[in-house]
């Protein structure tokens, strides 16, 4: 896989069009979004959709990308690229990933879409982390990776049995690195959902981890069917956990695994990880969901890589074209992720939605390498430029 080029999408697409035969998925970010909202229920459009506040730290994350642009060489021949990374001694294909989106399943139009975006990983080779709010379990999730390896993103609860759970049931399912989200702990203030009143997991959505966790189900003392009003207040109870870094010990206590912090963006708190034994930082503003007035996460990726010292630093928060992927890895990400756009195409046409996101961002990605002479990732860095503006 790891020779793959992934441009060759491109003639897969014209050559349909010679037999008359058009893409079945928008071929922009925009026609998704479009797409999506005339497929999904009006509150979970909103709820993927949106963001806190007046989504200006959502905006912003996007519109960061407009600050960078690469310098185009000549006469290379980048006839081949290699997009492939090492990840945790795992040999990506490419730079991508799926960041953990909570309400997959609701997305997916059989109500089983956390199933749906991991056959997708299974059919790229772009890994998948696993949400913890889902409609079907982890390990179900992680039977439909095939060959490609799986991530769990893990809100860690106030239970400390019940955190141990999870991470351990994803030991046992095969995921190869836990991902523990720390900017959740609470909800950021999201006017959309506030003005429909909706929050899904309130509602008794995307609990499969919970309801089919031996310690949750020790803890609801019955059977999760037989009291969903009891399983959503056991899970609103539960669910969100303060942590400091006085738990990260704990945390690190809990598996071998690889073991990532989401959210992480000041270069002091990069440090901090580090020191207490974590293997890899993911820098993310959970794509301006939670909170509003930030900066957009793009903008302190550099000192989040410089502090990392060599760890591993994803990166997501606003990334949508496969020429923002690459502007990412420029600035040190060691792989890129995104979270609305694949969701948008799991809207669309399920498990071929999200393939199609994923092959055409990496042929994005992948021609632009060709046509400016950038045969390698690890060229890009030095072909990064500031865009002039006028201020
Ligand atoms: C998210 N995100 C998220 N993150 C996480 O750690 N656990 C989760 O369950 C969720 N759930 C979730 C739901 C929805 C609907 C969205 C859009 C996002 C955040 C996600 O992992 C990622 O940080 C952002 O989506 C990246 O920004 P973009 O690509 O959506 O701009």
């Amino acid at each position: 896989m790891g020779q793959q080029q992934y441009g060759d999408y491109q003639y897969e697409i014209y050559g349909e069009g010679l037999h008359g035969v058009l893409p079945r998925f928008p071929m922009t970010f925009e026609g998704l979004a479009a797409g999506a909202e005339a497929a999904l229920p009006p509150s979970v459009w909103s709820y993927v959709a949106g963001g806190a506040g007046d989504e200006r730290t959502q905006r912003a994350n996007v519109s960061a990308f407009d600050r960078w642009g690469l310098v185009p060489r000549m006469l290379v021949g980048a006839t081949t690229r290699d997009l492939s990374v090492d990840l945790f001694g795992l040999r990506l294909p490419a730079p991508l990933f799926m960041a953990p989106v909570g309400v997959l399943g609701l997305c997916g139009q059989d109500g089983h879409g956390d199933l749906a975006a991991a056959r997708a990983a299974a059919r790229t080779g772009v890994p998948m982390i696993a949400s913890t709010l889902a409609e079907d379990p982890l390990e179900a999730v992680a039977a439909e990776f095939g060959e490609t390896p799986g991530f769990f993103q893990l809100y860690t609860p106030t239970d400390r049995e019940l955190a141990a759970s999870l991470v351990h049931r994803a030991e046992a399912a095969g995921y190869r690195g836990i991902v523990v989200t720390l900017d959740t702990w609470t909800t950021g203030w999201r006017p959309r959902d506030l003005a429909t009143a909706n929050f899904p997991q309130l509602r008794g959505r995307c609990l499969a981890n919970y309801t089919a966790d031996p310690v949750f189900r020790a803890r609801l003392g019955r059977e999760p069917q037989a009291d969903p009003q009891a399983v959503v207040g056991l899970f609103a109870q539960l669910f969100g956990n303060p942590l400091t870094w006085d738990d990260l010990p704990w945390l690190r206590s809990l598996t071998e695994l690889p073991l990532l912090l989401k959210g992480i963006c000041h270069p002091e708190d990069v440090r901090r990880a580090k020191d207490a034994g974590v293997d890899g930082i993911h820098c993310s503003n959970h794509g301006g969901r939670q909170a509003n007035g930030g900066i957009p996460a793009l903008d302190l990726l550099p000192e989040v890589v410089a502090a990392a010292d060599g760890l591993p630093v994803l990166f997501d928060s606003g990334v949508r074209t496969g020429a923002d992927v690459l502007k990412a890895l420029a600035l040190g990400a060691t792989a890129v992720g995104v979270g609305r756009p694949f969701t948008y195409g799991l809207a669309l046409g399920g498990t071929d939605g999200v393939v199609h996101v994923l092959r055409s961002l990496l042929a994005e990605a992948d021609l632009s390498m060709a046509v400016n002479g950038y045969p390698a990732l690890r060229d890009l860095p030095a072909a990064l430029r500031r865009v002039p503006t006028d201020d």
